[in-house]
């Protein structure tokens, strides 16, 4: 085969992607990218069309639970050059699919999260791919629902890696950006978009690894066209902290709430949860990972935090136009922290 006849299979080799989920919020992201960048690629969803159905009417979609054996076999029987897996959570699930499967794929990219890893309270450090990640009862396992969510992440990624050679497993810090379903990040720049007090605790001052969505789409991108040194890569953008996003909307927005900070012990004896009532608030700093292993693998950098803080507040201003944020799981209510702030 000559020069032009190579570059001519190239042309005609499609590559066939098949996307598990891809409707809510990394998904929805990637699916944007895939389209606008990268037309030339053949895409099919697998999902249940629970989750924003409208969505990307152009794109081949397959109807079907991830967990009913009948449902995953409409997608065991076509080859894939590339599965892109962002709603594992079931490993009991996983592992029947990867029998039905049986190999039919070339690679398998994971989505998995950095949250799994066994942290130390007490001696934060920024934690490398080769620590260790929690175990995973066998109650755990077959557990239904997103309860145990790190043990079960921690468990698939084991089925993986035991399962499959030509495998990418990226373990996002916690992810923000354009359609992030749990508005926790919004959460506190809609404080400070519309509120002349805020309540926030001495946490926020604490920082945790975040990844941009933006570069977590470009990550997956490359793994697609790209084999990697390695199975597992942290994939962070920066550590940051709660603090600093308020600190930053006070002055993009240019206004001057009163920021009010509550110690852990005022917060526990109102039964205040940092994290949850006060979203993305860690009582400690050791949610951080190391992510050189992938941005000295990669061609390109991560979004600065600066960079992608004013993308984000772009979205909120005109397509979410400061509406009220709904918080999954829920925050602490407005009377709630007016009680609460009453008492300073
Ligand atoms: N958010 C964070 O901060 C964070 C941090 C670290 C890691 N992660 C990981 O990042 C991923 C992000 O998820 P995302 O919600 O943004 O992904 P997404 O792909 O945008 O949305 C989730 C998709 O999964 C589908 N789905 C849910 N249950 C299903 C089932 N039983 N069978 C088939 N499809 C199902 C949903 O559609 P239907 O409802 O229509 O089925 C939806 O399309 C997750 O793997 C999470 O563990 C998240």
């Amino acid at each position: 085969m000559n020069l032009s006849q190579n570059n001519f299979k190239h042309i005609l080799e499609v590559k066939k992607l098949l996307i598990i989920g891809g409707t809510r919020f990394v998904g929805r992201n990637l699916l944007e990218k895939l389209i606008h960048n990268h037309p030339h690629y053949s895409v099919t969803l697998f999902n249940r069309g629970i989750t924003n159905p409208h969505l990307f009417p152009e794109i081949n979609k397959i109807f079907g639970d991830r967990k009913n054996i009948e449902d995953i076999s409409k997608i065991a029987t076509t080859f894939w050059d590339c599965i892109i897996d962002i709603s594992g959570y079931w490993p009991d699930a996983l592992e029947q699919q990867l029998n039905i499967h049986k190999g039919n794929f070339d690679k398998y990219i994971y989505i998995s999260t950095c949250s799994h890893y066994v942290f130390h309270p007490n001696h934060p450090h920024l934690i490398h791919e080769d620590e260790p990640t929690v175990t995973c009862t066998e109650e755990e396992k077959h557990s239904e629902g997103l309860q145990y969510y790190n043990q079960k992440k921690a468990e698939c990624e084991r089925i993986l890696l035991e399962t499959i050679d030509n495998l990418i497993i990226l373990r996002p810090g916690l992810i923000i950006g354009k359609y992030d379903s749990t508005d926790r990040l919004y959460y506190w720049l809609h404080k400070v978009f519309s509120q002349e007090k805020i309540l926030l605790a001495e946490a926020c001052k604490n920082a945790i690894s975040f990844t941009y969505v933006a570069d977590l789409v470009n990550i997956i991108t490359y793994f697609i066209e790209n084999t990697g040194k390695h199975k597992i890569y942290n994939a962070s953008s920066y550590k940051a902290a709660i603090e600093d996003f308020v600190q930053m909307s006070i002055t993009t927005l240019d206004k001057q709430p009163a920021l009010i900070y509550a110690t852990h012990s005022f917060l526990e004896e109102h039964q205040v949860e940092e994290w949850v009532d006060l979203p993305l608030c860690l009582n400690g700093t050791y949610l951080t990972v190391n992510s050189m292993r992938l941005w000295n693998e990669l061609p390109f950098r991560p979004s600065s935090l600066e960079q992608s803080f004013a993308q984000m507040i772009d979205f909120y201003t005109q397509e979410r136009c400061w509406e009220t944020p709904n918080v999954t799981p829920p925050a602490m209510t407005a009377d709630r922290e007016k009680q609460l702030l009453e008492k300073f």
